[in-house]
């Protein structure tokens, strides 16, 4: 049924013929919608007193309720007031009321931009929600994170008369946290540095895009290692830089790659542990790394995502405590050891990188929240964090050797799996883009999320063919029962 006013004579000063609202459409809303509509159009005259609201609901034989919220926010709006012991009069200012009726709703096309038309026309990317399935890609042990803790430590935070630390902050971010990181990259990672050289970030995403933007113009030639990650590329691409791929082999990326081009501005890698392929960068190769970039006055934007995670073998040194040229831009982040919704991150910068950094992370949006980084300060403070770095190491070697054990003796479609040493995913080779396609396809009709290597190689560049294909599978996310229920599935469906 729709409530259509015919009003002959109309009771009113002005004539509501023809509105029309729509049941189960909000009705308030289309009510506040089509006065408002009328008073811009001109069909409600200015200094016009409208109905009572009693009068207006039973006229179109509606609730008060309904006409009453329709009149709240044509108030809340300036549209209409109220003249005490009156009634309510269309106050609309004059200038806002064009002389002719207002034109049909013509939706303009967005004038975006080059960067702007870059981003639209990539396909809305949603990650993948709920708990965390096999064989999803970069996610951790999120089940086993310690919320009751993280509750306690906000509780302690908003008892201590917070007063004087919730206003705006430090943009390199709460001092206490920065602390406790340098205390906890000497230790951990081997890399020694002044709390003044780290600037707390909203994850590695953000980080790499203030990387980007402070060492980029635009055209100018940013390496990655090829296949890598696409967020990094999409930073490289969009901040305005041309992204060269590089190779990667058994060592990593390829170093001596870089040499065949002229002036690249910085080289994005994942040195413990190669996004997608898994590879860790040998040490030969990170030396000569180093040495490019000192001898092209290149940068290094070293992406340290998931180094806590190694099960055998003694980790290499990071390439920021390697630098003896303050070339490395070293990245970190607590999304696998904590989880990513947390979003924060941080870079280590070179001294003389740091206060610029800084200062962008200002124009940014000024520092990440207060609250979650005196959390995470205190987090680490009593020792819950270096308990939970080692709680998600178990649970990964564990998830890792489910993954492993089940696999060979099962050996789903004929895949032989690669030894893992370290992080939270492996990858697998094909033959074919279309093998690959076909079994990610069964793997998801059966409820496997699994990724295709095609995915993380540089558009135009070389491995979009066949010798590009292959599986990307996460085993962090997921406990081992589940692990294993996934390979069984896999068996079943690849057969
Ligand atoms: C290569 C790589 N770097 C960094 C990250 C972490 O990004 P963020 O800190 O923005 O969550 C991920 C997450 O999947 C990743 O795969």
């Amino acid at each position: 049924m729709q409530n259509n006013l015919s009003t002959s004579p109309s009771p009113f000063p002005f004539d509501l013929t023809g509105m029309h609202l729509a049941p189960g459409k909000g009705l308030a809303v289309q009510l506040y919608q089509s006065l408002r509509d009328r008073i811009l159009g001109g069909q409600i005259d200015r200094q016009v007193k409208l109905p009572t609201t009693r009068e207006l609901a039973q006229a179109l034989k509606v609730s008060r309720t309904t006409v009453v919220r329709a009149y709240d926010q044509l108030y809340a709006e300036g549209y209409i007031s109220a003249r005490v012991g009156d009634g309510t009069y269309v106050s609309a200012p004059a200038s806002d009321i064009p002389k002719a009726p207002l034109p049909a709703k013509v939706v303009a096309k967005p004038r975006l931009s080059a960067l702007g038309q870059r981003v639209a026309t990539h396909a809305k990317l949603m990650p993948q929600p709920g708990k965390p399935r096999a064989f999803r890609l970069g996610v951790p042990a999120l089940d086993l994170f310690p919320g009751d803790v993280w509750a306690r430590l906000q509780a302690d935070f908003w008892r201590r008369a917070p007063e004087n630390c919730i206003g705006y902050s430090d943009p390199a971010g709460d001092p206490q946290l920065r602390a406790m990181l340098a205390g906890y990259l000497r230790n951990a990672r081997g890399l020694v540095c002044d709390p003044d050289q780290i600037i707390i970030t909203a994850g590695t995403q953000q980080a790499l895009f203030m990387c980007a933007q402070l060492l980029l113009n635009p055209g100018d030639l940013a390496a990655m290692e090829n296949p890598g990650y696409p967020r990094a590329a999409s930073a490289l691409t969009l901040t305005g830089g041309k992204v060269v791929g590089i190779g990667v082999d058994g060592e990593g990326l390829i170093a001596q790659e870089l040499h065949a081009h002229r002036d690249i501005r910085l080289t994005y890698v994942t040195p413990s542990h190669q996004y997608p392929s898994g590879v860790t960068l040998s040490l030969a190769r990170r030396l000569e790394l180093l040495a490019w970039a000192e001898a092209n006055q290149s940068y290094i934007l070293e992406d340290d995502y998931d180094g806590e995670y190694r099960y055998s073998g003694t980790p290499l040194a990071l390439l920021a405590s390697l630098d003896r040229s303050g070339r490395v831009l070293y990245m970190g982040t607590f999304s696998k050891i904590a989880f990513p919704g947390l979003r924060l991150g941080y870079i280590v910068a070179p001294p003389a990188l740091a206060t610029t950094l800084v200062n962008l992370r200002m124009q940014y949006d000024r520092h990440s929240s207060v609250p979650e980084q005196a959390v995470m300060a205190e987090f680490i403070a009593q020792g819950h964090f270096q308990r939970h770095v080692r709680r998600m190491r178990r649970a990964s070697r564990a998830r890792r050797d489910a993954m492993t054990e089940v696999w060979d003796r099962i050996r789903p479609g004929g895949i032989v799996l690669p030894q893992i040493d370290a992080g939270l995913h492996c990858t697998v080779r094909l033959p074919t883009v279309r093998q690959q396609d076909d079994m990610i396809e069964k793997a998801l009709a059966a409820g496997v999320e699994i990724d295709a290597l095609t995915r993380f190689w540089l558009q135009d560049q070389l491995g979009n063919g066949n010798e590009g294909a292959g599986l990307v599978m996460g085993f962090g996310g997921a406990n081992e029962t589940e692990i294993a229920a996934s390979i069984k599935t896999l068996a079943k469906v690849w057969r």
